[in-house]
């Protein structure tokens, strides 16, 4: 089995090449994301495997058909990158539905701690010898609320985080968990989460509902000061609105590992380049708000679960084995149909 490989980036490498090995899968990297001006490198191989800013929209999906692929492996959860009714019926689509919700959790707090207690600039100040602590006054979490879009698993590794530090939470999911409400959450109307919570954290997928969720209304209706995190999908903000409810200082800090035009940008280098994209060079600029690239899910635990469950799915595709992680609702619990 032959797998065009797209996004590749070294830490991938090993966790695949050493389990493509073991299940007789070879992997091709390239470099490049799978776009429509890259697709046609996929000729010739089994299916293809991609990540999260990796384009698999109907363009690249009639292509991948054309070539008599029928398999696109994603190495994400997440798949707001993929046109799924248009793959249906032409290419399957298996993703990876969890690897470590306590990565991209603990990933999250990680951002929210550096933030209010300023240690991305005490790094820098005692780097060079300033021991001063003026400006770095910071506040306690204990005893602040918390609001969390979104209580799956990422979600609830959060509040359970939120929750060990002491936090009062409120939550806003349609499917409410019993379990957490019997932990003390208390699940509200998105309005009164936005009302009340002076740190908020998206763990929501990225759909047509929630496109946008927090907008400039949305935003207006926050506590003033309020801290936005987001791990999850970056045009869950309108980001021009943040950076607008920034200047008005109706937020207070924001903590961003995801961005809404990150296609651009993320995992790459551009430290020697001009970025035109002014809205995140505006964000990035901003002393209270604290840019990752994309980098939440990066813990050896993660990679490790992203190959194994990657690999076990293109093994069980191509020997025609159902597939759990398939995404296409025709063929899931059920023979493929597509042939
Ligand atoms: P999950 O499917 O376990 O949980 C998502 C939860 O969001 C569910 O409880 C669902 O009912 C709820 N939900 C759906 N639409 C909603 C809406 N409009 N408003 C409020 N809640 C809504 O997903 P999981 O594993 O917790 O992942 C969450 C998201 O995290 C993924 O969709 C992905 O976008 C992102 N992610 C980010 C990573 C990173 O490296 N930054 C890595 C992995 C995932």
């Amino acid at each position: 089995m032959k797998i065009a490989f797209f996004d590749a980036k070294p830490y991938d490498k090993p966790h695949f090449d050493r389990l493509g090995a073991e299940r007789g899968v070879e992997f091709k990297y390239f470099e490049t994301k799978l776009t429509r001006d890259t697709v046609s490198l996929a000729r010739g191989y089994d299916g293809v495997c991609v990540f999260v800013n990796d384009t698999v929209d109907a363009e690249v999906i009639d292509a991948l058909y054309g070539m008599g692929i029928r398999l696109v492996a994603l190495r994400s959860a997440g798949y707001n990158n993929v046109d799924i009714k248009h793959a249906e019926g032409k290419v399957h689509i298996l993703r990876v539905p969890a690897y470590s919700p306590y990565a991209v959790a603990e990933h999250a707090m990680a951002l929210l701690l550096t933030s209010i207690r300023r240690i991305h600039k005490a790094y820098i100040r005692t780097k060079d010898f300033n021991f001063s602590l003026s400006g770095l006054t910071g506040f306690d979490l204990h005893g602040k609320t918390v609001g969390v879009v979104g209580t799956g698993k990422i979600g609830r590794v959060f509040v359970n985080i939120c929750l060990g530090f002491g936090m009062r939470v409120l939550a806003y999911d349609k499917y409410p968990s019993d379990e957490l409400s019997a932990r003390g959450v208390r699940y509200v109307e998105l309005s009164e989460l936005l009302r009340e919570s002076d740190v908020i954290s998206l763990h929501c997928p990225l759909t047509e509902e929630s496109y946008h969720l927090l907008d400039a209304e949305a935003l207006g209706r926050c506590k003033r000061g309020v801290v936005i995190i987001n791990t999850s999908r970056g045009a869950l903000i309108d980001a021009e609105a943040l950076l607008a409810a920034i200047k008005a200082r109706q937020v207070g800090a924001a903590c961003l590992d995801v961005y809404e035009e990150e296609n651009e940008f993320f995992f790459e280098d551009f430290s020697g380049h001009i970025v035109d994209d002014d809205v995140l060079a505006r964000l990035i600029s901003m002393p209270n708000v604290i840019v990752t690239s994309h980098q939440a899910f990066l813990t050896e635990e993660a990679l490790m679960n992203i190959a194994e469950t990657t690999v076990d799915n293109i093994v069980n595709f191509l020997n025609k084995r159902d597939c759990p992680n398939e995404l296409c609702s025709r063929c899931v619990g059920a023979e493929c149909k597509m042939g």
